[in-house]
């Protein structure tokens, strides 16, 4: 690919734009800095003429934090320096290549049938399936980590109704291609497409009989008897115990696998790996590899798309908004992946958990293509077979399963070839192989994608972000506090057990292989879980000390307190402007500042400690909270804070939230009762500081002290809160 014969002297199929106002740009970011090392400069002069040595620790604890805070500053803004943003001609792809468009094979995962629901895995499965593509060349893969027949049983009725639902979206072009997205759009407008109603009939039908059978808690007799794959189930004993499942239940090369107009169906396939208490399954890398081995014997196609099973395809174009990285004449060659941005279709106006990633996506993850490519971040990213299978970039690469590809044998029956094929998933396959080191994802980490996709930078190859207007995937963010600090304490964890592995960004092996820019971009992610020294301290210490009248910071009137000044109104505009720029709004950039506190005291912590209890060979603390299911009620306090069950994480929020209460009103009070020194004039940062944490915490009182519903702080954490936040004050004092 990417070296197609009419291409010379013709136009790109993709453009790459830099940000606007660069250089402008860059020169803040320098004057920040200046102002930043200002900083350091003051608290190094502070710490030499103290002759106090209490105050000289509690200085010099402060120096190391802002130390930390302007290094995180640097790596933060090492994402913003060289922003590039992609733009996609799909329509000089299909006049140069409709008849060369190269197979596309679709992987989707999915591993519990109860955090999971079948019906959303097919709704996905169906969006992806009605791509516009040419349909022999699609083929979409389900892999199911739960061994769940109920999924299996969910997959077999979607395969009947895309026979409807493709020529419908076909017909009348829809988007988006996911029913349940789709009917949802169409509930309140009163523009009916014909057809409309009938489609929607036969979709409630199969919703109505999965639900039963979700219900029932078994598959019904009278629909086990309809398809031969039901037997597979009779000798699963456990979800952690079982054969290879592979059942294709389309199988695109037969002529008669056609939908209700006649027109091909994509292939569709079921795969369930083995799995044995024996051997690790190494999580979601496991049944990706699995899935790469099963599909190379299937379809093989060249490209393949990783989504989540709760991430829908918005945008019926994407595959060819891909394609158009993969196959420019002039700059494709070394591009191995394409990582469209996670997006998300319920999120509150306001995003009271900061669960839009919006800066991630419209600022962050630019600026990392800009210097090399954005990561792998584990859904809606197309890649090169090739290159995940272990492809170094300007080498020739002997493609193991060439000759053994099957999809051309149309006369080998569907049969012969899950028979063929599902040797390949059993869990003794990746004995003695590279499976998991040099080829496919790798094992051994909780982010197996980032891991992977940095070992492909490292193999000289490029990534592409391709961020289009109209969203390409849309999935579902957490809608609980607890749900989105466990969520981070993960990533955070994943992120730092990647720094301190082999293949972390600083280490050796990344050495010489990727630029330095590029290195540091991937540690802003790596450094998320180190921020919880500094964010703890910086929002303890200033506020006991302003209880005790003990100032921390230069006064007003110093000429010190400048750089102060102009780092924070900086810091602060400029963040501001960022979210406004990009179309989200004032209160969702304050919601994000809370999270990031809340994040950095709670998720990043705990992340912290799990990582470094697992370097040691300790176990693991557990400090997860087990995903409750959500009550009805959840979704009516849509703006509201959801606190509900016990936690220590939000212990040690509500003991923040109480401690700078109490020191906020009383360090104010004896300020101003107390007029001899220190005065307002020296005490002034750590007010405002101070202050800020109180009026950040403010959903935190709410649910402490005047909330009735379920979503209300348990009285418990309550309790332990008031009695560690006094203890602490009068350590202290
Ligand atoms: C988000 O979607 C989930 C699953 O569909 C639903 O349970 C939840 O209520 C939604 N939340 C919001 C805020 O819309
Ligand atoms: C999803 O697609 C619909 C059209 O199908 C579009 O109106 C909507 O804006 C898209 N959503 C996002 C978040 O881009």
């Amino acid at each position: 690919m990417g070296s197609g014969s009419d291409g010379g002297g013709a136009l790109p199929l993709f453009e790459t734009k830099e940000a606007k106002f660069k250089n402008a740009y860059r020169l803040f970011l320098i004057s920040m800095f200046i102002g930043i090392c200002m900083i350091w400069v003051y608290r190094i002069t502070q710490i030499l003429f103290d002759d106090d040595v209490e105050e000289r620790l509690v200085w010099m604890l402060l120096f190391l934090s802002e130390l930390w805070f302007g290094f995180y500053w640097v790596i933060t803004k090492s994402a913003r320096w060289n922003r590039v943003y992609r733009y996609a001609f799909r329509d000089r792809l299909s006049h140069r290549y409709e008849d060369k468009l190269p197979r596309v094979d679709i992987f989707v995962c999915t591993a519990d049938p109860t955090i999971e629901p079948p019906m959303m895995v097919i709704n996905t499965v169906l969006s992806v399936m009605a791509y516009n593509y040419p349909t022999d060349k699609l083929s979409v893969y389900l892999s199911d980590d739960g061994g769940s027949d109920l999924t299996f049983y969910a997959l077999l009725e979607a395969s009947v109704f895309s026979k409807h639902w493709l020529p419908f979206c076909k017909k009348f072009n829809i988007e988006p291609r996911s029913p349940a997205a789709y009917f949802s759009t169409k509930s309140n407008s009163v523009v009916d497409v014909e057809g409309l109603s009938s489609i929607k009939k036969l979709y409630e039908e199969m919703e109505h009989r999965i639900d039963t059978a979700a219900n029932l808690g078994r598959i019904p007799e009278e629909i086990r008897t309809k398809h031969k794959g039901f037997s597979e189930w009779v000798s699963v004993t456990s979800q952690r115990d079982h054969q290879t499942i592979l059942q294709v239940l389309i199988d695109g090369r037969n002529p008669n696998a056609v939908d209700i107009d006649g027109v091909a169906l994509p292939m569709l396939v079921y795969l369930s790996r083995q799995k044995s208490p024996n051997h690790p399954h190494n999580f979601k890398a496991g049944a990706m590899n699995a899935l790469l081995r099963v599909s190379s014997k299937i379809s093989n196609g060249k490209i393949i798309l990783n989504v989540d099973c709760d991430m829908y395809s918005n945008n019926s174009e994407s595959v060819r908004d891909a394609l158009c990285f993969f196959m420019d004449e002039q700059k494709s060659h070394d591009i191995a992946f394409v990582q469209f941005p996670q997006s998300f279709y319920n999120l509150t106006k306001n995003d009271i958990y900061g669960s839009s990633l919006s800066i991630l996506t419209e600022v962050e993850l630019p600026g990392m293509d800009g210097c090399g490519g954005p990561l792998y971040i584990g859904t809606g990213c197309f890649h090169r077979r090739e290159v995940l299978c272990g492809k170094k970039y300007g080498t020739e690469f002997d493609v193991e399963y060439e000759d053994s590809v099957l999809i051309n044998k149309v006369q080998e029956g569907a049969s012969k070839l899950e028979e063929t094929a599902k040797i390949v998933a059993d869990c003794t396959f990746e004995e003695g192989t590279q499976w998991g080191k040099e080829m496919g994802l790798k094992y051994g980490c909780a982010v197996e994608d980032v891991i992977t996709g940095l070992s492909i930078h490292c193999r000289g190859w490029k990534s592409v972000y391709f961020n289009p207007t109209r969203k390409g995937f849309l999935g579902v963010a957490p809608i609980t506090l607890g749900q989105t600090l466990v969520q981070y304490k993960r990533w955070a964890e994943g992120n730092l057990q990647m720094l301190l592995s082999r293949y972390g960004p600083l280490q050796s092996y990344g050495v010489g292989r990727i630029k330095l820019g590029h290195r540091m971009v991937y540690c802003l992610w790596c450094i998320w879980a180190p921020n919880w020294l500094a964010t703890l301290y910086y929002s303890v210490i200033p506020s006991l000390y302003l209880l005790k009248g003990i100032p921390l910071f230069p006064r007003i009137s110093s000429l010190w307190f400048l750089p102060f000044a102009y780092v924070i109104i900086t810091e602060i505009l400029s963040s501001i402007g960022e979210f406004l720029f990009y179309g989200s709004t004032l209160g969702c950039w304050w919601n994000e500042q809370r999270m990031w506190i809340f994040r950095s005291t709670t998720s990043y912590l705990f992340g912290f400690i799990d990582t470094l209890l697992n370097l040691f060979g300790f176990a693991k603390s557990r400090f997860d909270i087990t995903a409750k299911l959500i009550d009805k009620d959840v979704a009516k306090r849509k703006d509201i804070m959801e606190f509900g069950n016990s936690s220590p994480m939000f212990i040690i929020l509500a003991t923040l939230a109480m401690l700078n209460l109490y020191c906020f009103f009383w360090g104010v009070k004896r300020m101003i009762i107390n007029t001899q020194t220190p005065s307002f004039d020296s005490l002034f940062l750590q007010v405002l500081l101070c202050g800020f944490l109180v009026i950040i915490n403010l959903p935190i009182y709410n649910g402490l002290f005047f909330r009735k519903d379920n979503g209300r702080m348990p009285t418990s954490v309550t309790v332990k809160s008031i009695i560690l936040a006094v203890s602490v004050c009068f350590f202290i004092m």
